[in-house]
């Protein structure tokens, strides 16, 4: 495989710096034998540990003076090869300067060592630019050679970190969803969010129905914008109902609008919401909720996407896509015959399901310092939580989900008289007395696994092996037993 990185023979001075388990701080004046941006073999360097970071301060000759830091990749006899970091731009332009007006050999190609007969271009054998005197050649080599660089790294990357990388380069490198930054938004970072954010990318720009199904205050509606925001209706509107909370007598005419006089009290025409949010996203929440006339009605829509307001003869085309949510299991409404099935499945194109809070882990307290940061910030106060706070957040179930989270932070933010807010301040003081009782159950267990020890102790006459037998457990833990409460 070639290089990432021309490589050329100098002899340069540097002065290492290193911590030295002796002394506070090692120095050992040493030099360079090879270099290349992206590291180098030091001479003169007494062996070191691998991955050992080492700082390095070197003049280039005409350039200056620099300071960097270096990992120890290996330790040979003659010295050390060292792996460069936190080279900033200037430092790695200098540098590739100096290194340019070091390559002496032009028959080989620095990267991968192919002879060409003359000086080309692109090398014959790895294909690189050999196009080293071009101004823009380090730019274009660096672009080059990213994917290698990065797959180099890539094994040490966990799938959360593929996902971190994959989301930061939409958001912040191609600006895609920029309005909507799904990170700062959308907090979470357990197995199952890291998951819900990947299937919304996922269907977000493929134009088709999705259910989302899950706790109340779990976030489906922000799911549900997030997948707007992200699709290529962004810049139409998104309409979001909920289903449960308008009367089912209203709620037809909210959605598909009415003509004058259609009915009593209807003076004038009304446009529907469906009509509204033409071209864009229409979010229909708790959509189990609905009248089984209504259901009749969504359902033609799907099939034909013609909206038919009330009173009117004709209907009207409408580019809107559908997302519906609901918290209750729709299956089961099906079975009882309160569901149509025919529209289930034509909402259940792609689904997705929001774990409850209290199976996301660690994003409990995640989402709870985030908007902890978020509320200080807006009211210009800086709070911290105590720690019997942070394991009142961690033990607690969060029936209401996020939404509850936010009303207690909040309130916590708003009440707490002192820097750190106690569980009192988050309402959770039913918590802190649980856990209270938690620690007492373990001094109960202290207490009687060592009274069980001593009785067992003296009625077998202090023979350990009997001891083991009556008590079901090995002759090592009989000792570890005895060690720990001293008897
Ligand atoms: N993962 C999350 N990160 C940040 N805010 C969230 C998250 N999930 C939900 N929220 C916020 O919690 C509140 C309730 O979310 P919402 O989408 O209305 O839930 P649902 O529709 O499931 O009842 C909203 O203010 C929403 O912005
Ligand atoms: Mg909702």
């Amino acid at each position: 495989m070639a290089r990432l990185d021309v490589r050329c023979k100098v002899d340069l001075p540097v002065n290492i710096l290193f911590d030295d388990p002796n002394k506070t701080k090692g120095h050992a004046e040493a030099k360079f034998t090879s270099l290349s941006l992206g590291g180098g073999f030091i001479e003169g360097l007494p062996p070191h540990e691998e991955n050992k970071i080492i700082g390095l301060k070197y003049e280039l000759p005409t350039y200056g003076e620099f300071e960097i830091l270096g990992e120890v990749l290996r330790s040979e006899e003659k010295g050390v090869a060292a792996r460069f970091y936190n080279l900033n731009r200037d430092a790695k332009f200098k540098l590739w300067d100096y290194i340019r007006e070091n390559i002496k050999d032009d028959i080989s190609c620095p990267y991968c060592g192919h002879k060409n007969a003359q000086k080309l271009r692109r090398c014959n054998g790895c294909g690189w630019s050999l196009n080293f005197y071009s101004q823009d050649y380090i730019i274009e080599h660096e672009k080059e050679s990213f994917i290698n660089r990065l797959a180099v790294k890539s094994k040490f990357f966990t799938i959360e970190d593929i996902y971190k990388i994959l989301n930061f380069v939409d958001v912040e490198v191609l600006k895609i969803g920029k309005s909507f930054d799904i990170n700062e938004e959308f907090v979470g970072s357990s197995h199952r969010m890291l998951n819900v954010f990947s299937l919304i990318r996922k269907v977000a720009p493929l134009d088709i129905p999705v259910l989302i199904t899950g706790e109340s205050g779990t976030g489906k509606e922000l799911t549900a914008m997030a997948i707007h925001e992200r699709s290529s209706r962004r810049h139409k509107p998104f309409i979001p109902i909920n289903c449960a909370a308008i009367p089912d007598s209203l709620l037809e005419a909210e959605l598909f609008g009415h003509e004058k006089g259609s009915f009593t009290g209807a003076h004038k025409q009304k446009i529907g919401k469906f009509e509204y949010a033409d071209g864009g996203t229409i979010f229909l929440d708790e959509i189990g909720e609905l009248s089984p006339s209504l259901q009749a009605k969504i359902l033609r829509f799907l099939e034909d996407k013609i909206v038919e307001k009330i009173g009117s003869n004709g209907g009207k085309k409408i580019d809107v896509r559908l997302i519906a949510a609901t918290n209750n299991d729709l299956k089961t409404a099906i079975e009882k015959g309160m569901f149509r099935k025919d529209l289930f499945y034509r909402l259940d194109v792609f689904n997705i399901t929001l774990p409850p809070v209290r199976d996301r882990g660690e994003d409990k307290l995640i989402l709870a310092r985030y908007f902890l940061n978020k509320f200080s910030r807006e009211m210009d106060l800086r709070k911290t939580f105590s720690s019997e706070a942070i394991d009142a957040i961690k033990c607690y179930d969060w029936p209401g989900n996020v939404r509850e989270i936010i009303n207690k932070v909040k309130r916590a933010v708003v009440m707490s008289r002192e820097y750190t807010i106690t569980p009192d301040d988050l309402d959770l003081e039913v918590m802190a007395l649980k856990m209270e009782e938690v620690s007492s159950l373990k001094e109960v267990r202290y207490n009687i696994e060592k009274q069980k020890l001593i009785e067992a102790m003296k009625y077998c006459n202090n023979n350990i092996s009997k001891v083991a037998r009556i008590l079901g457990i090995s002759r090592p833990s009989v000792y570890s037993l005895r060690r720990k409460y001293n008897i």
